[in-house]
């Protein structure tokens, strides 16, 4: 499905046209993304094409969702690449706004402060992450009027984020969670792994690895949250050059780490340096 996609810069030009279309009736489909599109980005860019009239695609490299010792200085950028998949997947927006429109008060900001649920996993390590994201997603979803914003269970912390600061703000939008696309080899799709070297490329393969490990103890009856993380642990370690950053086992709606023992419903969740890059993966393990 080939559209012109047409391409807004401006805050106020988006909240325009966003609003014209309201008024013409039309739902709204948006895709927050920072760009570099892959197969996981673009499944999400269908699901929106299929329930919404109107489809737009944000692609933002958020600076206040990094850390200062972070890679917001390199994360991978190709505006033309990411106009022609929008494009292909008939995309009818792609909203690429500078920093100054969306940070009109530069770091001087009003946040959107989030529960502790911010404060585990990857909050733990990137401290004010999800404010960031939090923050610039509000910002996205009041500008474009969504009526449905899709997210992937591939950042599935954020996800369960952004479902619970909609509920808590009472935002109109309705927050649709998709599935986690992989590459054939199972290493979850990602804008950073370009970054990784051939070496590390194939050391990454062990995080999916590791999580089916897991998944495959649980389903033989397994439910000592020891043994599922060294399971996933001593695959990881195997590999040189990774370094875990958490390997915990949650409960899928609200996130609670489970210490001891594993209930029916559970999902595993890590993080990862290989090398210099950061990935993250999960598996749900029922
Ligand atoms: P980004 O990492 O570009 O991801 C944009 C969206 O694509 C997120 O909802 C993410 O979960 C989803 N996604 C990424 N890889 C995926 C995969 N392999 N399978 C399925 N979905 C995938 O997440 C962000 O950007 C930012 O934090 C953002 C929400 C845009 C706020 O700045």
């Amino acid at each position: 499905m080939n559209v012109q996609t047409r391409i807004i810069r401006d805050a106020k030009e988006l909240s325009t046209f966003a609003h014209e279309a309201q008024k013409a009736g039309k739902t709204i489909g948006l895709v927050p993304t920072m760009g570099y599109l892959h197969d996981g980005h673009l499944s999400l860019i269908r699901a929106a094409r299929q329930k919404a009239d109107v489809v737009i695609v944000s692609d933002f490299v958020n600076p206040t969702q990094f850390g200062p010792t972070e890679d917001y200085a390199t994360y991978p950028r190709d505006e033309q690449a990411d106009l022609e998949k929008c494009q292909s997947c008939g995309t009818d927006v792609l909203f690429i706004p500078t920093v100054e429109t969306l940070y009109p008060n530069g770091q001087d900001s009003t946040w959107v402060e989030v529960s502790k649920m911010g404060n585990i996993l990857c909050g733990a390590t990137r401290p004010g992450h999800f404010r960031g994201v939090a923050t610039v997603v509000t910002k996205l979803l009041w500008l474009s009027r969504a009526d449905y914003a899709f997210f992937g269970e591939k950042d599935y912390q954020q996800l369960t984020i952004l479902r619970r600061m909609a509920q808590d703000l009472g935002c109109p939008t309705e927050i649709i969670g998709m599935p986690l696309v992989r590459e054939a080899d199972g290493l979850a799709m990602s804008s950073r792994n370009v970054r990784l070297s051939e070496d590390e490329r194939s050391q990454a393969l062990s995080l999916n690895q590791g999580l089916r490990a897991a998944h495959a103890l649980f389903q033989n009856g397994s439910r000592s949250v020891k043994d599922l993380t060294h399971a996933a642990q001593n695959i990881i370690q195997a590999q040189k050059n990774t370094a875990i950053q958490y390997i915990s086992i949650a409960d899928p709606d609200s996130l609670e780490i489970f210490t001891d023992a594993v209930p029916d419903r559970a999902i595993m969740l890590l993080a990862v340096k290989v090398g210099s890059v950061r990935l993250i993966d999960n598996m749900r393990l029922d």
